[in-house]
């Protein structure tokens, strides 16, 4: 069984055939997706598919890029719906050096109210980090009883053993099946199996033989084939495994 631990099914390129999707992504083997949010309104439209669907579960929080428009009054509304069910983390928070918008101060204030939203709640994080590794893991260390997934993981070996002397986890998804992506397939290899999570980040990152097409849950089976051919294990085993990692951290039963 998979659980997809970072998609975004509420984005426009979903509304038309979302029921299809799903359809496909329950024959893949998919049990459960984290339907993950990153401004305002696709919090409330991931609440409305957590509602809808039993297999989805929810992230909210606000990502770095869209971190604007924040004030401290709409992340007191974001607090109270973590109490909500289904909402098994704060996400996708983080830093953006790559967009580098709005301001990097600005960037770093929500991302440390968020990351002290999700202390107060007692919810892991999920960390959103493009070009921005050192400031990443200085805020996190400023949190040392919170700790969650690096979704999307990009940056070194090195850097990923940083992140573990943190408690974190990494979220591996359809970049590792890039020819390019001789980085991460290193930082995979060297990442303990037991801190791997599998996802999509979808519509985003569809991995080869998909890739630039629109991504979606049953694609992981192709990221699953990859870990374990760089880590010299059997599909079964990766698949098994990541599938208990992500209950695990985070708290699905
Ligand atoms: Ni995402």
């Amino acid at each position: 069984m998979i659980i997809d631990s970072h998609a975004h099914y509420t984005d426009e390129q979903f509304t038309e055939d979302l029921e299809q999707v799903f359809a496909r992504c329950q024959t893949a083997g998919i049990e459960k997706i984290c339907n993950v949010s990153y401004n305002l309104s696709s919090i409330d439209e991931t609440i409305r598919l957590m509602e809808k669907y039993d297999f989805i579960y929810g992230m909210l929080g606000i990502h770095p890029s869209d971190s604007a428009p924040l004030t401290e009054e709409l992340l007191a509304s974001i607090a109270r719906k973590l109490s909500l069910p289904k909402v098994v983390a704060v996400g996708e928070i983080g830093l953006d050096y790559h967009w580098d918008t709005p301001d990097r101060d600005t960037q770093k204030k929500w991302f440390r109210a968020q990351m002290e939203m999700a202390r107060t709640a007692n919810l892991p994080v999920d960390i959103h980090s493009r070009d921005a590794c050192a400031d990443t893991l200085e805020i996190l260390r400023e949190f040392p009883d919170v700790t969650g997934i690096i979704h999307c993981y990009s940056y070194s070996k090195e850097s990923a053993r940083d992140f573990l002397n943190l408690g974190y986890a990494f979220g591996i998804g359809g970049v590792v099946t890039y020819k390019n992506a001789a980085k991460l397939k290193e930082a995979v290899e060297y990442i303990p199996m037991d801190c791997i999570l599998l996802e999509t980040d979808c519509p985003y990152l569809a991995p080869v033989p998909n890739r630039g097409k629109r991504n979606e849950s049953s694609n992981i089976p192709y990221i699953i084939e990859e870990i374990a051919r760089i880590k010299g294990m059997d599909v079964a085993t990766v698949e098994q495994t990541c599938y208990e990692n992500t209950k695990r951290i985070l708290h699905i039963p």
